[in-house]
């Protein structure tokens, strides 16, 4: 696509979200104006300070985006409705990567050289967030990551912060929690090679399982798209293991878990965050469903000021809708970002970059503090499907 030809970038304002309240927050929005000498972070005064959210609103995992982008607008509108961030209104841009590799690059760089954005935010996939890292690294601009959890996505450079915990604290709570709660010693791992996070917590998982003990019985691997899992899933059969890690997206997890049963398999089934989303149940089924589990990073029965304050503010902004893990972390990503503008007493991208490292802020998805990697170690909570709807089983501290 050509980069100076905005697909989706569209402005969230107090005013253009009091006229859409009652759609979609990117739908009936105007495409942004942001032509060059747009006001940046670095001018002081009353200009709106420019945020770029990138996130994938249609495609495969169109749900995370969508989730993810409606937290993330409730904020803005929320500080903006406060009264912004030094005086000046938060105004994001945000545009759709349609879950397809190599768009992020374009939309980010955009960002950048166009609307002088202080501060990128996204993405949830790793994947893409693995995208965008290096430019806004090259570029010296801070990004946040609200929910992508591979570790590499902060190694890219002291430009990249997440807002949440990594896969080698999620693989060794799956392995403690398949070891522990459900007592399994053998196990299969049916894991989605096509993408960084899928093969990351494949590989963390694995290692937890077998230092505890246990022992991985048979292997198997899928590409993001598949849809046909029976081969692998004979193999697994035949190989009799107490339980299947299937470390990947919902999509496939969905149409994995529901193939599973139709072959007889019975035996537990779990992952990670990748699991959530309401079309998981809706593709597998909550039959199928029944005896499967996976950890996350918040549940929206969750017990502080700040979350129950979020869900309330989320249901009434969506419909009634309730908000999910990529929506909470949507949320904080910009409750972090402003903390550090405001602790900074600046809009510069650097000052911004160095007010992250010493955030320190409960919000919705609990408190977040960078670690020396400008990871946020943070509890992780486990979920399992009774009678078609998820459940809140436990906390995982980190
Ligand atoms: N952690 C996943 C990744 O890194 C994305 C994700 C986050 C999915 C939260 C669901 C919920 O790719």
């Amino acid at each position: 696509m050509n980069a100076a030809q905005p697909r989706r970038t569209f402005l969230t304002t107090v005013a253009a979200a009091a006229a859409a309240t009652a759609v979609l927050p990117w739908s009936g929005c105007k495409p942004s104006e942001g032509g060059s000498g747009a006001a940046g972070g670095g001018a002081p005064g009353t200009e709106p300070i420019q945020v770029g959210e990138f996130c994938s609103l249609t495609g495969t995992e169109a749900t995370f985006g969508v989730s993810s982008h409606e937290g993330t607008a409730l904020a803005i509108e929320e500080i903006n409705q406060a009264g912004g961030v030094l005086g000046r209104k938060l105004q994001l841009l945000h545009e759709d990567n349609r879950s397809t590799a190599g768009e992020s690059v374009t939309i980010v760089k955009k960002f950048i050289n166009r609307d002088k954005v202080v501060a990128v935010l996204g993405e949830v996939a790793s994947g893409r967030s693995l995208e965008a890292g290096p430019v806004c690294q090259a570029a010296g601009i801070p990004m946040i990551s609200p929910s992508s959890t591979n570790p590499k996505v902060t190694e890219v450079g002291d430009c990249v912060f997440r807002v949440c915990f990594t896969d080698p604290f999620q693989g060794r709570l799956i392995a403690e929690f398949a070891r522990k709660s459900l007592k399994l010693s053998r196990v299969a791992v049916f894991s989605d090679v096509s993408s960084a996070y899928g093969d990351g917590l494949r590989q963390y998982f694995s290692d937890a399982f077998t230092a505890t003990g246990g022992q991985i019985v048979v292997q198997q691997k899928y590409s993001s798209k598949d849809k046909d899992f029976k081969a692998q899933l004979t193999a697994i059969k035949a190989a009799n293991p107490e339980g299947i890690c299937v470390p990947g997206y919902y999509n496939e997890v969905g149409l994995i878990v529901k193939q599973a049963r139709e072959l007889g398999i019975t035996v537990p089934m779990f992952g990670g965050d990748g699991w959530e989303a309401p079309e998981l149940i809706q593709i597998a089924g909550g039959e199928a469903l029944k005896n499967t589990y996976y950890s996350t990073h918040f549940s929206p029965i969750q017990d502080t000021p700040e979350a129950k304050k979020f869900v309330a503010a989320y249901k009434a902004r969506y419909n009634g809708k309730t908000p999910d893990a990529m929506a909470a972390l949507g949320y904080d990503s910009v409750l972090v970002l402003a903390d550090a503008i405001r602790r900074a007493a600046s809009a510069e991208p650097a000052k911004i970059k160095a007010a992250l490292v010493t955030t320190d802020l409960v919000a919705a998805s609990g408190r977040t503090r960078m670690d020396a990697q400008r990871n946020a170690p943070k509890a992780a909570v486990i979920i399992t499907v009774e009678d078609g709807k998820f459940k809140f089983l436990q906390t995982v501290e980190p």
